[in-house]
């Protein structure tokens, strides 16, 4: 039997298809402070058309934060 190991670590997946941005650019961002889904956007462009990939950008920016902080931004009212 073949065992085949594949290190999904070396791709980078597309999170915004408008702007091709990918979770890789997405967590380097955040390592170089990016802190909002605002200050992204700023950044790169994502969540800036369709806003399909706002979620998943928002969540991969979370995984790089302490928690208790808004990862929203300023630019998403709360009710
Ligand atoms: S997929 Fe990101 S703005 Fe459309």
């Amino acid at each position: 039997m073949r065992v085949v190991v594949i290190n999904f670590a070396r791709f980078a997946m597309y999170v915004c298809i408008c702007h091709a941005v990918t979770d890789r650019t997405i967590r380097q961002a955040a390592a170089e402070g990016v802190e909002t889904l605002g200050e992204l956007r700023f950044r790169t462009g994502c969540s800036s058309s369709c806003g399909q990939c706002a979620e998943m950008a928002t969540e991969i920016l979370a995984e790089r934060r302490p928690l208790g902080l808004d990862v929203l931004g300023s630019d998403v009212a709360v009710a």
